[in-house]
């Protein structure tokens, strides 16, 4: 059983600690009914997505049609682009739902993900070529690769994709409006290596597909790691912007992140709107920036830096590195909250060893601890309502659904599939919540991106 701040003793907190603390964690506490209008409004903003361009929640069409069985064969090169790492796999696919992958992983540097765009596709295209070399790949012909850019680009073709926006802290010049597959191919044959990219993809598709290759009735992929987003089959003859062939299912990748940048029901809170305003994509990926790993951390250093600046954590006093912006990580929220020791004895070394605050008290740990939680809990909450929101959309509340999840939080934060699946419960009801199945799909965009590449090289 997950939890809650109610398990805390408060009976060391001052009057004005439980009352500002009980202040902090209201702000952040979603009820069933404001989980049942968020997934309404989603569900009307799909609608929007699907039948014009430009829309806030883009659903854009990825050119990737069609099921796979699990039969498909062949050696694909996959990169993934866009988590915390740059990931070269060189992926078998055996058939019967079986293959085999080799990977290696590249740190891209800030300074990259800064930098002009064509530094940040020669480092991807040396990062190839290293792996190729270390590996003993080589080919007469070009090695198919199926690109995984976990970024909004408006696709033309299952290789050619334009740069929408950056998110999730990258900002390279000279990209948003362009074909990023187009200048990493540049840089390809620019360093003479034999490679072409046969499918561009987004993360959430690829993990739909490779969870597909094992589980054809996979309903949805969904990225719940440092950005979030899902993916999911749409009957293309109900795309109303879709000028292609209506005759077939394709799947969309929904860019859910950038729902309700209109704030018409995502229920922001004021440590939210100062992530926001610091953020690098101002005004933009609400939905992203209160459910992705990438901010948790931040939207509760806002919230005890409130609670310092009303002296009533730490003494009044803050450090030197917990006032910096992005100080304090996810993943020690993720400790602090299954932190059971009697004086919270994991969340005193995040404080004091690793934040340098000179001194905690039990109060002041438990203070931590428990707007951890509420920070967390709110993003598994809302996390599921798009989730609900596409079951409606596509008419299967009430059917089997196998929801494909991979990321990070979804996979190591506490509790937060059992707090998305209580959300759901509450939005659904809990028969039809039963119905749907939340599955750990890890590290599958590698594996999606190459099944792709091998679809698109068969057409
Ligand atoms: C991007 C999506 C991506 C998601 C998960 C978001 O920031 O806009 O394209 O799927 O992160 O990586």
């Amino acid at each position: 059983m997950a939890p809650t701040s109610a398990t805390i003793n408060h009976s060391n907190w001052t009057d004005a600690q439980k009352k500002a603390v009980d202040t902090i964690v209201d702000r952040f506490t979603v009820d069933g009914e404001t989980l049942k209008k968020i997934t309404d409004q989603f569900v009307v903003e799909m609608n929007k997505g699907l039948d014009q361009e430009g829309a806030t929640v883009a659903m854009i069409p990825s050119f990737v049609s069609g099921r796979c069985t699990g039969d498909e064969k062949g050696s694909f090169l996959a990169l993934d682009l866009g988590g915390t790492n740059l990931r070269v796999c060189q992926v078998n696919l055996l058939g019967g739902g079986e293959h085999t992958i080799r990977q290696q992983k590249y740190v891209v540097s800030e300074e990259l993900k800064l930098g002009p765009m064509r530094n940040l596709c020669d480092f991807i295209a040396d990062c190839v070529d290293s792996f190729l070399t270390e590996n003993g790949t080589s080919s007469q012909d070009a090695l198919q690769l199926g690109y995984t850019f976990s970024f909004p680009i408006y696709q033309s073709s299952i290789n050619r994709g334009v740069l929408k926006q950056w998110t999730k802290g990258f900002n390279c010049s000279g990209a948003v409006g362009k074909d990023v597959a187009v200048m990493l191919q540049d840089s390809f044959r620019r360093k003479n290596i034999n490679v072409n990219i046969a499918a561009i993809v987004n993360d959430t598709v690829g993990t739909l597909m490779a969870y597909a290759y094992r589980h054809p009735n996979t309903t949805m992929g969904v990225i719940m790691g440092t950005g979030f987003n899902a993916a999911y089959y749409e009957n293309m003859k109900d795309v109303k912007k879709w000028k292609g062939d209506k005759d077939q299912e394709m799947v969309i990748n929904m860019e859910c992140g950038a729902f309700d940048i209109e704030r018409r029901v995502l229920p922001m809170t004021v440590y939210d709107n100062k992530l926001d305003r610091e953020s690098i994509n101002v005004y933009q990926q609400y939905h992203e920036k209160m459910v992705a790993g990438m901010y948790l951390g931040e939207i509760t250093r806002n919230a005890l830096l409130d609670l310092i600046d009303q002296q009533l954590l730490f003494g009044g006093r803050s450090s030197k590195e917990l006032n910096k912006n992005w100080s304090f990580e996810t993943a020690y929220m993720s400790t602090i909250e299954v932190d059971e020791t009697p004086d919270l004895s994991e969340a005193a070394h995040i404080l004091e060893s690793v934040l340098n605050i000179p001194s905690t008290t039990l109060a002041d740990r438990q203070i931590v601890k428990t707007i951890c939680h509420a920070v967390g809990l709110r993003a598994a909450r809302i996390a599921a309502c798009h989730i609900a929101g596409v079951l409606r959309k596509t008419g299967k509340v009430g059917e089997e659904a196998i929801i494909a999840i991979d990321g990070s939080l979804y996979e190591f934060y506490p509790f937060f599939e059992h707090n998305m699946r209580q959300s759901m419960n509450e939005i659904l009801g809990e028969a039809d919540s039963a119905k749907v199945k939340f599955d750990l799909a890890r590290d599958g965009s590698g594996l999606g991106a190459a099944i792709i590449a091998m679809m698109a090289a068969k057409k």
